[in-house]
């Protein structure tokens, strides 16, 4: 049986001045309908590259991306990017950067009202209805992502694609974006694939973990599968063998068994030590 969203064979490699840079080798994911997975990998390995690829931003050399059975040639609004870089329109509010998204997906579904009080609804998700008149930069940077979010989520894609959404936010509204996260995509079983560098926020949010070893030639190292009862609590897990059991499983990954090639040699002696805190490689051991 085909999967939901395949992502098969994929290739790519980026002409550059240096000759020809071959980032990603063969990445095969395949992604069930209502899944959660995440890709984590050292910087660099080429995990922006993937999911550019299947938002059809980007054409792989090799192999090919299937939603549905349908290949993936260009962007839609099936897929809906949540980027590493906060992409909104500096020109527009808060409030038109997403309502131009809710116009363009359900401009012949919605009544105006209707499209007005769901753009209303998805800002309200991400805690920014006090500032739906300002600008881009008039809002902070995490701010900014939220913004973000809640326009990818009002388009109601089948498939939700996060670089690293979550990075660039305070501890705090990290804990409470990753919460209603959790319950938008239990409420409406949307299909997710999110970069990560935090390893307690893939555990605590995947169905898998799709973890990438170091470019170039990128492949897909491991997947882990995280069998964890939903709806999950980040109090209890904290204390739960299982969940401790992933995340150690994640962190040797990264840190013994592909540790970043040009880590300074005392970053590799400190790889075998799980407790080691702080960030390594951008890599978030405890947030
Ligand atoms: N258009 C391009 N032309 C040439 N090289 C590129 C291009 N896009 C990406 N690359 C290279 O591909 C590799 C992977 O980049 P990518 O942005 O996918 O990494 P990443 O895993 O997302 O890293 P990070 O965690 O730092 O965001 C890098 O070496 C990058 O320099
Ligand atoms: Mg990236």
């Amino acid at each position: 049986m085909s999967s939901y969203l395949n992502i098969d064979h994929v290739s790519i490699t980026f002409p550059t001045d240096k000759g020809p840079l071959n980032v990603l080798d063969g990445v095969d994911i395949k992604v069930e309908q209502g899944e959660f997975i995440s890709l984590i990998g050292h910087s660099g390995c080429g995990k922006s590259t993937v999911l550019n690829i299947v938002a059809g931003l980007l054409q792989a050399t090799e192999g090919g991306v299937l939603l549905q059975e349908k290949e993936v040639n260009e962007p839609g609004p099936d897929r809906a990017v949540v980027f590493q870089n906060h992409s909104l329109m500096p020109w527009l509010t808060v409030y038109d950067n997403v309502r131009l998204a809710v116009d363009q997906v359900f401009k012949k579904t919605k009544t105006r009202a209707e499209r007005d009080a769901w753009t209303r609804h998805n800002l309200e998700l991400v805690h920014m209805s006090h500032a739906l008149d300002r600008k881009p930069d008039e809002i902070s940077g995490g701010m900014k992502q939220r913004v973000g979010i809640a326009r990818a989520l009002a388009m109601e894609p089948k498939v939700l694609l996060m670089d690293e959404p979550f990075g660039a936010l305070d501890s705090l509204t990290r804990t409470h974006m990753q919460d209603s996260l959790m319950e938008i995509q239990a409420r409406l079983n949307n299909t997710v694939i999110m970069i990560t560098h935090d390893v307690d926020e893939a555990v605590l949010l995947s169905d898998r973990i799709v973890m990438m070893t170091n470019g170039p030639s990128a492949k897909v190292g491991e997947i882990l599968h995280v069998d964890l009862e939903r709806p999950r609590d980040r109090l209890a897990l904290a204390e739960d063998p299982a969940y401790n059991h992933y995340r150690a499983e994640v962190v040797k990954f990264l840190h013994e068994r592909h540790v970043q090639p040009d880590a300074p040699a005392s970053a590799k002696a400190d790889a075998d030590d799980d407790e080691s805190e702080g960030e390594q490689d951008g890599i978030r051991l405890v947030s």
